[in-house]
Parts: structure tokens; sequence; C-alpha cells
């Protein structure tokens, strides 16, 4: 008995050794950006194969919703199926990186952090809110309307940028029988990757302009306000980006 503990202890560990777990955390490189920007872009991740995270957070418009009807009328956009809406109306998904794990902070008595208007991908799964986020749309059945992740492993690895993934992640990192859980979360990271990127967070605002010129003038840029409201307290609280203690004024107001 105790010896056959043995030989499987010893076979788990010599497998171990022989096939090491594939990683679902890696240095962000340009390549991740390059998948991440591809998985973006891409509308077959969506059920029709007819949506991409693009048609409602558009390059052209800051990363919101890019048609000027909508905008103006019911704000809400349509679905890969089509005569579904979403919920509210697409924020910008751009500087977005920076927003910390759902907390509640004692002092000003709100909830920070978070992603979506209501904070609700906590970041407490993955540790990254923005990254956990990035799983939501293709399973939701008012927005990309995937059936499960599975699916959505299945079309990256039909696509022509899985070889890149494999280069990203690793071999058999895109695995949809084995390790669907794995293989999901590397495709919502990678996705991350690209939003917190310089391509959608360019910082090249008037603001920008204006805030870099305060601080090469030796300004102390924790005396700007907006609206007679601090820099430190700016924001909406919960939801990606809103009132942030803890980091840059400029990244707080996703200027
Ligand atoms: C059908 C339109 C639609 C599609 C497609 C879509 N989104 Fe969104 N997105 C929204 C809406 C609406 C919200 C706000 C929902 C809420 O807060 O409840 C949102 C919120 C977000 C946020 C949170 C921003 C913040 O400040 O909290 C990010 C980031 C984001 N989307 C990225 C993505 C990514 C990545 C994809 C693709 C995997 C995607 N979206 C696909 C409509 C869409």
């Amino acid at each position: 008995m105790k010896k056959s503990l043995f030989v499987m202890i010893a076979a788990m560990a010599m497998a171990a050794f022989l096939f090491p777990p594939i990683p679902i955390q890696a240095q962000t490189s340009e390549d991740m950006i390059t998948l991440g920007k591809a998985l973006f872009f891409d509308p077959n991740l969506s059920v029709t194969r007819t949506q991409s995270c693009a048609d409602c957070h558009a390059v052209e418009t800051g990363f919101t919703g890019p048609e000027s009807d909508t905008n103006d009328m019911t704000a809400v956009y349509e679905g890969a199926v089509l005569t579904r809406f979403g919920n509210r109306k697409p924020p910008t998904s751009a500087y977005c990186g920076e927003s910390p794990i759902l907390y509640f902070d004692e002092v000003a008595g709100e909830w920070f952090g978070g992603m979506f208007w209501d904070g609700r991908a906590t970041g407490n799964v993955l540790g990254d809110p923005l990254a956990e986020h990035a799983m939501g749309p293709f399973l939701n059945p008012l927005e990309m309307a995937m059936p499960n992740p599975r699916l959505v492993c299945v079309r990256v690895a039909e696509s022509d940028y899985a070889a890149l993934f494999e280069a990203v992640w690793g071999e058999g990192s895109l695995d949809f029988v084995q390790d669907v859980d794995g293989t999901y979360e590397r495709i919502a990271r990678s996705i991350a990757a690209y939003e917190r990127s310089t391509e959608a967070n360019p910082f090249t605002s008037k603001f920008d302009v204006f805030y870099d010129a305060a601080v090469a003038a030796g300004k102390d840029i924790t005396q700007i306000t907006a609206a007679g409201i601090p820099g430190g307290m700016m924001g909406g609280g919960v939801g990606g980006g809103g009132g942030c203690p803890g980091i840059s004024f400029r990244a707080c107001i996703g200027a």
C-alpha cells in the first residue's frame, strides 16, 4: 500500500516535471498586446460572428459606443442577437486599467474600484478587475451571446491569430478540451493587456498637455480641481477609472 502510494506520488512529480502547468499570468509584452487587440476586434467571438468588443467600444469615439443616433436616442446598443439590447450605455473601455479591486474607503465613506458602472466585476476572482470584466461580454446574452466559454476558446483556436496565442502563452495554452477555464482566463488577460496599452491610453488630450506643462513647471498638481472637486476625490466611486484615491489624478479622471 505504502509502496503504491510512493509510486503514485513519484509519477505525479514526474508528470509535473515533464508537463509543467500552462501559465495563466505572464509578463505583458508587445505580442500580448497585439493578441489582445486581435481578440478585441474579432467579430467571430460573438454567437452570430457579427459583433466584436470594438463594435460597442470604438477607437474613433474614444472606445465608447460609435453610433450617433443610438447615443442621441436610446443610448443602449443592440447585441449580436438582433432585437436584444444592452442594459446601459457603453462607457469607455480605455483608461480603466488603474481601477483597483473594489473596496470600501472608510475615510471617504464610499466604494471605489471594480469595473462596470456598478463595480460588479470586482477583481476579487482574478486579482485584476479589467481582466475579470473581459470574461463577461462574450457570455452576456444581450451582448456577444456566446453559450459558454468553450465556444469562445474554440473560435480563438480557429482564428488566424491562434499561433500568436501559443507564441505568447506557450504550447498547449489554447486547450479547449482539458483546460477551458485556464484558456478563457488567458483570453481575458490578453484583452486587458491591450486595454492597458499606450494605443488605448495615449494621454494626448488637451488636459494632458496642460497637466504635463504643470508638472514640467513644478506646479503642485494635487491642487488641480474640476468643478470644485479636489483631484484626489474625482470620479464617481465604483466602476472603472472612477474616484480613486491612491492613483494619479490624471488616471483617476480618465483624461
Ligand atoms: C453590445 C455592446 C457591448 C459589447 C459587444 C461589449 N461591451 Fe463593453 N460595455 C458595454 C456596456 C453597456 C457596458 C456597461 C455595462 C454596465 O456597467 O453594466 C460595458 C462596459 C465595459 C467596460 C467597463 C468600463 C468601466 O468603466 O467600468 C469595459 C472595460 C468593457 N466594456 C470592455 C469590453 C470588452 C473587452 C468587450 C469584448 C469582450 C466588450 N466590452 C463588449 C457594451 C458592450
